[in-house]
């Protein structure tokens, strides 16, 4: 569909009466397309033509030449109306879909690196819910820029490092527990995740802690050998019930490069702030003043010497601008961190890297569940309200599993599905909003199979294969007749199936999964339309139409992949 504009544009031009580029400005693709596919308003012409804009869309409809394609052109009130000729789109858009395959809409490599840093939770304890959003939105983005020809770095800055870990090991130490290899290499999150707790109830009567736990930070920060061999033994914990929880989602990274990764980074850092005079002295700590951009100062180094999260930060991004030489560095973030990011990039402009006009903050907006009362509220990890993602998935994997066991109770491999299922209903209901919107999770409307959810466009997905599979047998080009894809069911679908590449390349620009969990939506109202209108299997024009079945599950599988749901088979 892109190109049309184009020869549309070219053909004007030929006119005399229009520059191309002025054409491009001006067309329109009309919702309603009674009045065609195209349509151009000749209104701004008027002035510089010195005629009434319906005489000027007459003259342009009778002199342009119209573009191989196009099977009429009417002029209506000022306006210039431009029909496609249905047999022509679906023979250009199927054709094209079938030689490209998954990849139809997506762009050549352009030599380009984004960054981009997602899910990076804190580790020492379990993942929560909220964690859902980073994590998705940038997998889902990451995905995205592939297919627009970027090279991606996706990377989990992980919060490796911090006084939390200090609390650990003073509450592991205070309960005595075993230090050796054996009982330390079988060490679980959940474990990790009970010791939290007791710290933070043992500090509430025991103020003095606190300071405990930051002693023995700094004593870790200045490598103690057993402090380390605890520390070690704190992240793989985590580590590995992180791991668990990624492959489930179907979620992958290039490179762990968490906080601790730029302790030994740190000092060159630090060296280059001071030679550039701009470390200053506050109430004992190092810090960037920002008052010329309205911020306030950057802390680098607090009055014990030790180092915080702005500081790892500004290692972490000089050091991916030399290991990647990034275009593009995005952090996926929630909102919250807003005043963080911005205090870190004009930190970096004060040093002089002039790159950090391409660091971009990529915001999103809270998860929020309904409490007893019916209040929208957000769950908070330290008061213990917030829900664990992993209970979140298993909760969704029973409840599809118990739906899967009433209506298809002999499906194979139903546990795997359901958890399938279950997590994109999850990632469907977090992405299918501008990402700066607040989500209200309700268990009933996300796991719903109607309606703008992810079983929604799965199960289109799943009746499109199922077609396939029935069929038992896969048409080619040559053997379809193209016209016999014309009527409106097929058309709507087919229109929708030449935009694939415009959306992609918007979702990209605005840094936007809704963009194409929208689109996964009209593609597959359009193929439910489709399927019931037009009897594939049996009918006359059963190779034609398995043809579209084919093409439209071939889109629909990549869109389901490039948001990161699942593009399951059967249901
Ligand atoms: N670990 C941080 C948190 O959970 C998020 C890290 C985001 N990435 C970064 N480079 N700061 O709040």
């Amino acid at each position: 569909m892109n190109s049309f504009d184009k020869e549309i544009a070219k053909a004007l031009e030929a006119t005399g009466f229009i520059s191309s580029e002025e054409v491009l400005k001006l067309l329109t693709v009309p919702q309603d397309t009674t009045h065609g596919n195209f349509t151009m308003p000749c209104f701004v012409l008027a002035k510089t033509l010195r005629k009434a804009p319906k005489i000027i869309a007459e003259e342009l409809a009778e002199k342009i030449q119209l573009p191989f394609g196009l099977s009429k052109v009417e002029a209506v009130n000022g306006y210039l109306n431009f029909f496609i000729d249905r047999e022509f789109l679906s023979r250009s858009v199927l054709s094209e879909i079938e030689s490209k395959g998954l990849s139809y809409g997506h762009k050549e490599s352009n030599g380009k690196t984004v960054c981009i840093d997602y899910s990076s939770p804190n580790i020492g304890k379990e993942l929560a819910f909220h964690h859902l959003r980073s994590t998705m939105i940038g997998n889902s983005l990451s995905r995205i820029y592939k297919a627009n020809g970027y090279c991606v770095e996706r990377i989990n800055h992980l919060g490796d490092w911090g006084t939390a870990f200090g609390k650990l090991i003073v509450m592991y130490l205070r309960e005595n527990l075993p230090t050796d290899d054996v009982t330390l290499d079988a060490l679980t999150v959940k474990e990790l995740n009970v010791l939290y707790a007791s710290f933070s109830k043992a500090s509430k009567e025991e103020p003095a802690l606190e300071d405990e736990a930051r002693a023995a930070f700094t004593k870790l920060e200045e490598g103690d050998s057993f402090y380390r061999k605890l520390w070690l033994a704190f992240r793989a914990a985590t580590l590995k019930e992180l791991m668990r929880i990624y492959d489930m989602m179907g979620v992958s990274f290039d490179h762990y490069t968490g906080e601790s990764f730029f302790e030994d980074k740190i000092p060159a850092v630090l060296d280059e702030l001071r030679e550039k005079n701009l470390l200053e002295k506050s109430q004992e700590r190092d810090v960037v003043m920002l008052d010329e951009f309205d911020l306030p100062p950057c802390l680098i180094r607090k009055s014990d010497g030790s180092t915080l999260y702005a500081t790892r930060d500004l290692a972490a991004a000089l050091y991916r601008k030399k290991e990647y030489d990034f275009n593009r560095c995005l952090y996926v973030v929630d909102l919250g961190q807003s005043l963080h990011f911005k205090q870190v990039f004009h930190t970096l402009k004060k040093m002089g890297c002039d790159w950090y006009e391409n660091m971009v903050h990529i915001p999103f907006g809270v998860i929020l569940q309904q409490s007893e009362d019916g209040k929208w509220e957000k769950g908070k990890t330290r008061t213990g309200t917030a829900s664990l993602l992993r209970d979140v998935i298993e909760a969704a994997e029973k409840k599809i599993l118990a739906y899967i066991d009433e209506k298809n109770p002999e499906l194979p491999e139903k546990e795997l599905i359901a958890r399938q299922i279950g997590i994109s209903a999850l990632t469907f209901n977090d992405l299918k909003n501008r990402r700066l919107m607040d989500v209200k999770f309700d268990w009933d409307s996300a796991l719903s199979f109607d309606g703008a959810t992810g079983p929604y466009v799965q199960n289109a997905h799943v009746r499109l294969c199922s077609i396939m599979r029935k069929a038992g047998y896969v048409v080619k080009q040559e053997e379809v007749d193209f016209s016999q894809l014309t009527d409106d069911a097929a058309y709507e679908l087919i229109k929708l199936l030449a935009r694939k590449g415009e959306r992609v390349e918007s979702a990209c620009e605005m840094e936007e999964p809704s963009v194409l969990a929208q689109y996964a939506l009209e593609l597959s109202e359009a193929a439910h339309r489709f399927i019931h209108n037009d009897r594939v299997l049996g009918s006359a024009e059963e190779k034609s139409r398995l043809y579209l079945v084919q093409s439209a599950q071939c889109v629909m599988e990549n869109v389901l992949d490039l948001l990161g749901l699942f593009p399951i088979r059967q249901m």
